[in-house]
Formats: structure tokens, sequence, C-alpha cells
């Protein structure tokens, strides 16, 4: 375990922002850099979460020697250069999902952490949020029995988002779904078969050659009996945000509610019929954290924000997960470690989209996951 704190760099500060006063209170880390584009926000950030060294120029960061890892947080077609780039500077990288858009991409990564002997680690929210928690916590004590099939969802209406967000393949974008499903039984995806259905609008279509308005996909998991079902919309389906994990066991099943902040139900089996459903609250997790973020997986960065002008686009949402991933990533850093998900896991995660998206596109085709994903 090193005796030193690592310097962080932050990259990207708009969800990135959240992630600043994580950083600084958690006890083996220093928030050290922030980086983003645009020099007056930067400034603003930089002033309202008293960080001193900044940069406008992600090259220019590299090459500062201070700097041992960096958290990217940019738009989805800057997570694998920018990936590539600090591996091959010599930092290890945390980065928001995806971890790319191509499966070479995910590749030269995990090649590149290998080679380098550096950790790098997809920052996927829903493995840390209290509802996989609380599930995973089932599963290994065994109140869950045999699992015997397990779906995801993840719907939000991406009209009015960035660039790159209109007309995106949802299932490029299919880490929420995936990983849960995964990373409940320490599984890895073999392949997978995925249907399109629906169409957008012919203007949305046009950006990235996608039809489709959902991708309903099935990922066989290897060397187990266990398929996972699961769907994805971006565009033109009415449908409130929802991220979802349903989880079915010979003994407990867990189903995530269908409408927002509403309890999730678990069913017991072999009761009398009426009292099979039972609404549960999930519990929170913090006290696995080091006690100074504890705080953070309830309260956001509006809570610190809140005297500044800056507007941020996330709060404490996304299960409480941000200071669970910070934890995670430091840690492992610190004890020499590989973080959860690993290069190879992030890129078995990624590729299942990719793959499910180039499935439907053959009408269902099997496709099978890239080798370099698969352990041993
Ligand atoms: N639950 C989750 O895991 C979750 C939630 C929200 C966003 N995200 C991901 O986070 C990423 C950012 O989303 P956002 O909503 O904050 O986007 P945004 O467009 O609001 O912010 C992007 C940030 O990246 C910076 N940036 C862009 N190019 C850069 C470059 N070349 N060098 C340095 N900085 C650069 C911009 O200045 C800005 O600060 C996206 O990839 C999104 O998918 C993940």
């Amino acid at each position: 375990m090193t005796q030193r704190k690592l310097n962080i760099a932050i990259v990207g500060l708009g969800f990135g922002a959240e992630f600043i006063p994580i950083y600084q209170r958690h006890p083996l880390a220093n928030l050290y850099a922030i980086c983003q584009r645009n020099t007056e926000r930067l400034n603003a950030v930089g002033d309202a979460f008293g960080v001193a060294r900044r940069c406008n120029d992600f090259k220019q960061l590299l090459r500062d020697p201070n700097v041992d890892a960096v958290h990217i947080n940019t738009p989805i077609p800057d997570h694998a250069w920018m990936s590539v780039a600090a591996l091959k500077a010599g930092k290890h990288v945390a980065c928001t999902v995806p971890m790319a858009t191509s499966a070479a991409d995910c590749r030269k990564i995990v090649q590149l952490a290998d080679r380098m002997g550096l950790k790098y680690m997809m920052m996927e929210t829903v493995v840390y949020g209290r509802e996989f928690l609380y599930l995973k916590e089932l599963y290994d004590k065994g109140d869950l029995g045999k699992i015997q099939f397990l779906q995801a969802s993840h719907q939000q209406d991406m009209d009015g988002w960035p660039h790159y967000w209109p007309g995106l393949p949802p299932m490029w974008y299919a880490t929420h779904c995936v990983g849960p499903m995964l990373a409940l039984t320490g599984a890895t995806a073999e392949y997978v078969s995925c249907f399109g259905s629906g169409t957008i609008r012919k203007r949305l279509i046009r950006a990235y050659g996608s039809p489709y308005a959902v991708e309903t996909a099935h990922i066989k998991f290897k060397d187990s009996d266990l398929t996972a079902r699961i769907y994805r919309s971006l565009f033109d389906v009415a449908r409130q945000y929802r991220e979802s994990i349903d989880v079915y066991g010979s003994k407990r099943s867990f189903e995530w509610t269908l409408v927002e902040h509403e309890p999730h139900v678990l069913h017991t089996a072999k009761r009398p019929e009426p009292k099979i459903p039972q609404k549960i609250a999930v519990p929170d997790y913090a006290r696995r954290l080091p006690k100074p973020i504890r705080r953070f997986t309830t309260k956001g960065i509006y809570d610190l924000a809140g005297k500044t002008h800056l507007s941020f686009t996330q709060g404490a949402g996304h299960g409480g997960s941000h200071p669970h991933l910070v934890h995670e990533f430091v840690t492992a850093l610190a004890g020499d470690r590989d973080p959860f998900p690993n290069a190879r896991q992030s890129a078995n995660w990624t590729c299942v989209g990719l793959c499910a998206h180039e499935s439907a596109l053959a009408g269902g085709r099997i496709v099978r996951l890239p080798a370099f994903t698969i352990a041993g």
C-alpha cells in the first residue's frame, strides 16, 4: 500500500465536476488538477472548489509528471483516444462509460494497460449504486437461491442533448444494463443476439445509420446456464428515465420499480400468494466508505456549490454510486490491485453493446464477443 496520496486529475467538468469534492476528501487522494477546454468555466469550477492546478489542454496535462491518474468525463467520442493517450503517458485511467465505440479501441486500451502495467477502470455507476449493492449482498449471502434469469433496461429521452447523442445506436451506450447483469455473478459475456424494433426520425437515423427506436438483446454468459435480456431506447419512445435491474432466483427475486422513487419489490418463494411480493426500501451502503466521503451517497455537488453561480447537470443521483467509484479506483491504485471493472471486464461489458448493435443490423445473428475481452 502506497503511503503518498495519489494525485488525481479530472478531465471534463460537466458530470465530471461531481467527483471533485469526493476526491478532495478521500484519505488516499489529492485532487491535484482539473482540465476542460473552456477557460472561463475551468476557472469558475476551480474557484468554487479551490483547485489550484487548472489546464485547458489535455495533452499538456499529460506532460505533468505530478499527475498519477486521470479521471475522464468528456463526450463519448473522446473516451478512447484520451484513455490511450493517458496510458501512453504513464497515467492510470478512470473513464466514464462507455469505454469506446469500437472493439478495436477497446482492444488498444486493454493491451496498453497491460503493457504499461497501469490500471484502467470504466466508471460504471450502476454496479456501485445502492440497488446493485443490495442485490449483490443478497446474492453473496445465498438469499436469492440459484439465479435463473436476469434482465435490465435503460430508457432515456435524449432529445436536446449534445451533438454526439442524436441518433446514437441504443446499444452503444448499454453498460448501465450490461454491467449489473454480468457483475452480480462475476460472469463474462460469450455471445449476443439482438433485435431492433421501431424506427426513429429520419434526421436522427442519418447520424449513425441506426434506425431502431428500441434494441433488445440476449446475452449468453460464458461457462454458465444463464442468459440475460437487456433493452434500451434513446429517442422517440414515451418513457420516464429508467435504469432497472430485475433478478430472478429460486428463493427470491428482485424487481425494480416501474416509476422512479416508488419502492422496489422483493418476491419470496413458497409463501401464500398475497405474501410473495413485498415492497422494500433498499439500504444505503455509505458505511463501507471512509467517513469523510460517506455523505456523498446522498448529497451531491449542488449541496456544496449552492453558493456559487455554477450550474451542474447531475445531482447525487446514480444510486449514490459516485463515492463508491472513487473509493474503488483510489484503493485499487494504492493497493496495486485491479479495480472492478478492470480493463478487460470494461471491454467485455462495452463490447456486449457494440456486438449487440452489429447483431441487430444483421437481423439478430449471433455475434461472439472478441476473444481479448474474455479471460483465460
Ligand atoms: N451515469 C453515468 O455514468 C453518466 C452520467 C452522466 C454523464 N456520463 C458521461 O459523462 C460524459 C460527459 O457528460 P456531460 O453530460 O458532462 O457532458 P458535457 O458536454 O456537459 O461535458 C463535457 C466536458 O468535457 C470537456 N471536454 C470536451 N472535450 C475536451 C477536451 N478535448 N479536453 C478537455 N476537456 C474537454 C468539456 O469542456 C466539458 O467540461 C459523457 O461521456 C457521458 O456519457 C455518464
